[in-house]
């Protein structure tokens, strides 16, 4: 397999670009986010966990994590071509990929946004009920206003965008990224991108990285 996982700050655009690729048909598009918060829609025994960590901003333990990405990925055939985005967190997190059979991650992408622009990006995000598309009231409006483009499904606030929650996540991403970092840039695998630019100007680099 094929892995490349995106590493970078709470609203810095790994979605966004992820969601993108996963359009073109050559990647398959796995955030742990997302399926978090599908558990939780869904009421399973990792959503009960989860949520009470996600509302508070702090990261979900380890060991659930691990067996939620283990279990997306264990079925993909050897050709997948994977977007990891929003795992790994910790580096017990990138340890565990490195360490399980046909996981090793191939290259980790940085995406690097000034601190100042996270806030306003994290709180204006909305998102579509139905299908998660990421929308922003100033950035990246909806085509169709209140509803989402592509579906047509009602556009939300998620409950941890709200501007204490964000400085919560900002602060423990802050906490975990230096050794992340340090983890991916030992193995030579680390690659940086400066995402602060147009949404389409991203998705060409990140094309070129990926090919
Ligand atoms: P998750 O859903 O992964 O949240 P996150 O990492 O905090 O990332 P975001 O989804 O907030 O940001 P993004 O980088 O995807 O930005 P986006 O593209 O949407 O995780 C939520 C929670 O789940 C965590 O806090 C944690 O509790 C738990 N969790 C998940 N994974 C975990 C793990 N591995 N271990 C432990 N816990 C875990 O863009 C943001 C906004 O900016 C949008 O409005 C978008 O429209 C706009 N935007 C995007 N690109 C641009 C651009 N180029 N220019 C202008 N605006 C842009």
């Amino acid at each position: 397999m094929d892995i490349t996982v995106f590493l970078g700050a709470p609203g810095s655009g790994k979605g966004t670009q992820a969601k993108k690729l996963a359009e073109t048909g050559n990647f398959q598009h796995f955030s742990t986010g997302d399926m978090l918060r599908a558990a939780i829609h869904a009421g399973s025994e990792v959503g009960l966990k989860a949520k009470e960590f996600i509302n508070r901003g702090e990261l979900v333990p380890d060991g659930v994590m691990i067996e939620l990405i283990a279990n997306a990925l264990s079925k993909l055939p050897s050709s997948t071509r994977a977007i990891l985005d929003g795992f790994p967190r910790t580096v017990p997190q990138a340890n565990a990929l490195d360490k399980s059979p046909g996981t090793a991650v191939t290259r980790a992408i940085f995406f690097e946004v000034p601190n100042s622009l996270l806030i306003d990006r994290l709180t204006g995000r909305r998102i579509c009920e139905k299908c998660g598309q990421p929308y922003h009231v100033k950035f990246l409006p909806s085509s169709a206003g209140e509803k989402c483009e592509r579906c047509g499904g009602k556009l939300i606030q998620r409950p941890d965008d709200n501007e204490n929650v964000v400085r919560r996540r900002l602060e423990v991403f802050a906490e975990q990224n230096d050794q992340l970092l340090h983890y991916y840039d030992g193995s030579k695998k680390l690659r940086r991108i400066n995402a602060d630019a147009a949404v389409d100007k991203l998705q060409s680099q990140l094309l070129g990285l990926l090919k």
